[in-house]
């Protein structure tokens, strides 16, 4: 076991426990913040990894922590960290770790615990890896049906979100918001002698619906999937699993798992409106984490993700391996454009850009599932770990960069001026770690240029997360 102490001065300290709670109701500043800014970047990190008996085995299943970044719209940046108050974390602290049994840490389980598993699924709410905003609520997600609700301004932990336990026991921490209908739109797999995927929407945490169905066999791990007006689109990966092998337990979720690549990538369209299975499509195979957008165009449908070359990057993700910096740059995925056409089932495919691309984000408002323009994310380069910001045109497939020596930037969240009409006119957000420093700063890039307007200096390290939101005061 190692434990990172958090004196390290490259990446390395983005994987370095931080468990400390903090309130500042003003963070130093440079540049000028915004005044329609308003409201709070809320992110979710694994900021706990290791406890008295041991440590977390896979970066995917630190303790989720709450980081807020706060606009008053006064020029001024407040600051909070809290951990999410979760069973996770609670047996985790009482056990010294050995209760964890997450998305790649082995379960230390006896025989006869993991015979009781067999009729008792444990499944794990350590929402470390996204938010939402559900109705009235927030709620922080991991890919377990059971989210956890928190306060977006005090950070405080409210309890569990129930109301997707029935669908599934695997979802994503990615639904998608459908504004016409007011709904939060997932997917679930559910898993059973007869498995299958199962499409819904929820209003509230007591309103929901199923939208589609399909049976499957064998399923696939999906981290994400894409939505148009029309469609709802999974994107199966090559990485699937008998469902019976995690009904037995004993080993850590996704090592249940099997890369087959000769089953290449299927993506199938459902009707959202009538649930109906419209087509499916195959591609060669790759892995994703994360679609970027998806579009209608005519009776084509346009589907732009970041590839990656096959499920290794799962094993890259290791904590061991991410602190001993054996790391190497194809932590990058491609950003791939699939056309879907109405009279082939082959996904043609391209790239959009000639750059690495991960944790990307759009317009989201304006623009999910419409044709659109510009993506930004995070891109590793020729760096041991995601690094440089970029913002893609993928009309043209030019780019531009943001980077600093030794500063790691995290997922950008793009946040839209009010009454702005051009795509790109707002900011761009974006926690980036000053190893240097042995500190984290919120980055405030204006979007059309993609030049910083101003940073606002946390007071300690913010270990690297998954995805944040931006929740308008
Ligand atoms: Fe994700």
């Amino acid at each position: 076991m190692s434990i990172v102490s958090g004196t390290q001065t490259d990446h390395r300290l983005g994987f370095a426990d931080q468990t400390e709670e903090v309130r500042v109701d003003a963070l130093p500043l440079s540049g000028t913040v915004p005044e329609w800014l308003r409201g709070g970047l809320v992110r979710v990190t694994p900021a706990q990894m290791d406890f008295a008996e041991r440590s977390v085995s896979h970066w995917f299943d630190g303790m989720a922590m709450l980081n807020r970044f706060g606009f008053a719209g006064d020029g001024s940046v407040s600051y909070a960290s809290r951990f999410l108050d979760t069973d996770a974390r609670r047996a985790a602290l009482a056990s010294g770790g050995k209760s964890i049994n997450g998305f790649a840490t082995d379960p230390c389980r006896s025989l006869f615990q993991r015979v009781q598993s067999l009729f008792s699924p444990e499944l794990t709410d350590n929402a470390n890896v996204n938010l939402a905003r559900l109705g009235d609520e927030y709620i922080a997600m991991t890919e377990t049906p059971i989210p956890v609700r928190f306060d977006a301004e005090t950070l405080e932990t409210l309890g569990h979100d129930k109301g997707a336990a029935g669908f599934g026991q695997i979802t994503t921490a990615h639904p998608h918001h459908d504004p016409e209908r007011g709904e939060l739109v997932n997917f679930a797999a559910h898993l059973g002698a007869k498995s299958e995927y199962r499409v819904y929407a929820r209003r509230s945490s007591t309103e929901a619906r199923t939208l589609a169905t399909m049976a499957v066999r064998e399923p696939s791990y999906m981290h994400s999937f894409a939505i148009t007006p029309r469609f709802a689109l999974l994107i199966e990966n090559p990485l699937v699993v008998n469902p019976l092998r995690l009904a037995v337990g004993g080993k850590a979720f996704i090592k249940n798992y099997k890369w087959k690549p000769e089953l290449g990538v299927r993506i199938h369209a459902f009707d959202r409106e009538t649930g109906a299975h419209h087509r499916t499509w195959t591609a060669d195979p790759f892995f994703v984490f994360h679609t970027i957008n998806a579009f209608e165009d005519g009776e084509e449908v346009v589907l732009d993700l970041c590839a990656h070359e096959d499920a290794s990057i799962i094993e890259l993700l290791e904590l061991e391996r991410l602190r001993s910096g054996s790391g190497h740059s194809t932590l990058g995925a491609r950003p791939l454009r699939l056309t879907l056409g109405a009279g082939s089932g082959v996904a043609v495919a391209r790239e959009l850009a000639d750059v690495d691309l991960e944790l990307p984000r759009i317009a989201y408002r304006t623009r999910n599932g419409l044709p659109y323009r510009y993506v930004y994310g995070g891109s590793a380069g020729d760096a041991a770990f995601l690094k440089r910001l970029v913002k893609i045109d993928v009309e043209d497939g030019s780019f531009a960069v943001w980077e600093e020596p030794n500063a790691w930037a995290g997922e950008p969240i793009f946040v839209p001026r009010p009454g702005g009409v051009a795509e790109d006119d707002g900011v761009v957000l974006s926690v980036v770690l000053d190893a240097d420093a042995g500190s984290s700063f919120l980055l405030m890039l204006d979007a059309a240029s993609f030049e910083e307007i101003a940073r606002a200096e946390a007071p300690h390290h913010v270990p690297f997360g998954f995805h944040g939101q931006f929740f308008s005061a």
